[in-house]
């Protein structure tokens, strides 16, 4: 097939996104495919007479790291040739339409929120992963989690804060304050004392403008990946110092990941049952990733669901699907296959 791998994109997760899609690229031309990379910020700005040309394009595999800090937005709109306010890169749409399907690679805003899946809808290209409405749920966590609360599924207390607006948290100490609608734990942080929190909501705000300051919860941490509406092996993930943030996430060695956790038989049945309802709960589709924490009671917390979750080398899902037998090309494949179901097509 010839298949476009979107990455990158004008969002704080745009180098982790690169990351993924560099290795998805190489896993699907091992399986056969021609894939290109793209970058839904820079697009294609090349000349072509016929778009399909791209897929003929030399590829060299690159290499699939990330630096240890999220990149700087405006260091990368300045490098971009193109004028103008447009999000999407020269030629977007025109490659993509002439792909038998569009590998979604990107992680956070533009891509992970729904709306480049809304124009593909509309444009008639195909893509991996869950729709506009589903993935538009899932990325705003004060959305997501009133659905949790509603839905029996247990969740942190939080409230929400505005840029702007007076607040008055009961929370209490720890806390945590996390964005809304970002990824990678960018612009999160763990708050211990009153002191603390308005150096934390000041970083939150960089990134978004509404933040959420939640009830700390005191747990092992781990997370459940979901392929076609079924849980796979749960992770556990264990960082040797702090928290998982977004140093922890993507060097290599600095958390423990441990799949499958060794949680007993049915703590990991209720968090698989949880992870397959919040999936159903969201609207979320092909696949997917939802991030737990078991605390000491045997209660199992909910923070959030990822549509797009991380490809990288050092990600959760593919270590997940290689504890259920299946490859990264397996992985990558299945992805491919579940959604072109959802067009009627068979791979
Ligand atoms: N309520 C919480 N209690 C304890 N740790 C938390 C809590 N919320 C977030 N964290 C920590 O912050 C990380 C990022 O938070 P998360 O809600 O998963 O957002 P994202 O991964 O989208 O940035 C989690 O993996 C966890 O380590
Ligand atoms: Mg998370």
């Amino acid at each position: 097939m010839n298949i476009v791998v979107l990455c990158g994109g004008l969002s704080a997760e745009r180098d982790v996104s690169i990351a993924s899609g560099t290795l998805v690229a190489a896993a699907l031309r091992r399986r056969g495919h021609k894939a290109v990379l793209v970058d839904l910020f820079f697009g294609y700005p090349h000349h072509f007479q016929d778009p399909s040309e791209i897929f003929d394009t030399v590829y060299d595999d690159g290499i699939a790291t990330v630096s240890e800090n999220a990149p700087d937005l405006d260091a990368v709109r300045a490098s971009r040739q193109q004028a103008g306010d447009s999000r999407m890169g020269d030629n977007i749409i025109e490659v993509c339409r002439a792909a038998d399907i569009v590998f979604m690679a990107l992680h956070g805003e533009d891509g992970e929120d729904g709306k480049v899946q809304a124009v593909f809808d509309l444009a008639g290209i195909r893509y991996t992963g869950t729709g506009p409405l589903g993935s538009a749920i899932a990325m705003n966590k004060h959305i997501s989690t009133q659905l949790f609360a509603q839905n029996g599924i247990l969740t942190p207390r939080g409230v929400v804060l505005k840029k702007g607006d007076g607040f008055l948290s009961d929370i209490g100490f720890p806390c945590v304050v996390k964005p809304s609608a970002r990824g990678s734990s960018v612009g999160v942080s763990i708050v211990q004392s009153q002191s603390d929190l308005k150096p934390a909501l000041e970083y939150g705000f960089k990134y978004d403008d509404e933040l959420i300051i939640e009830q700390y919860i005191n747990g092992r941490e781990c997370s459940v990946g979901v392929l076609d509406g079924k849980a796979l092996p749960v992770i556990e993930i264990r960082p040797k110092t702090g928290f998982y943030d977004y140093k922890n996430k993507y060097q290599s060695g600095l958390t423990d990941e441990i799949c499958p956790a060794d949680f007993p038989p049915d703590i990991t049945k209720r968090l698989q049952q949880a992870a397959e309802r919040v999936y159903a709960v969201l609207k979320l589709e092909v696949y997917a990733r939802i991030d737990f924490f078991v605390d000491a009671a045997g209660d199992l917390w909910c923070l959030e669901a990822n549509t797009l979750p991380g490809l990288t080398p050092v990600s959760l899902l593919p270590q997940e699907a290689a504890a259920a037998g299946m490859s990264y090309e397996d992985l990558c494949q299945a992805i491919i296959d579940h959604s072109l179901k959802k067009y009627g097509v068979k791979s």
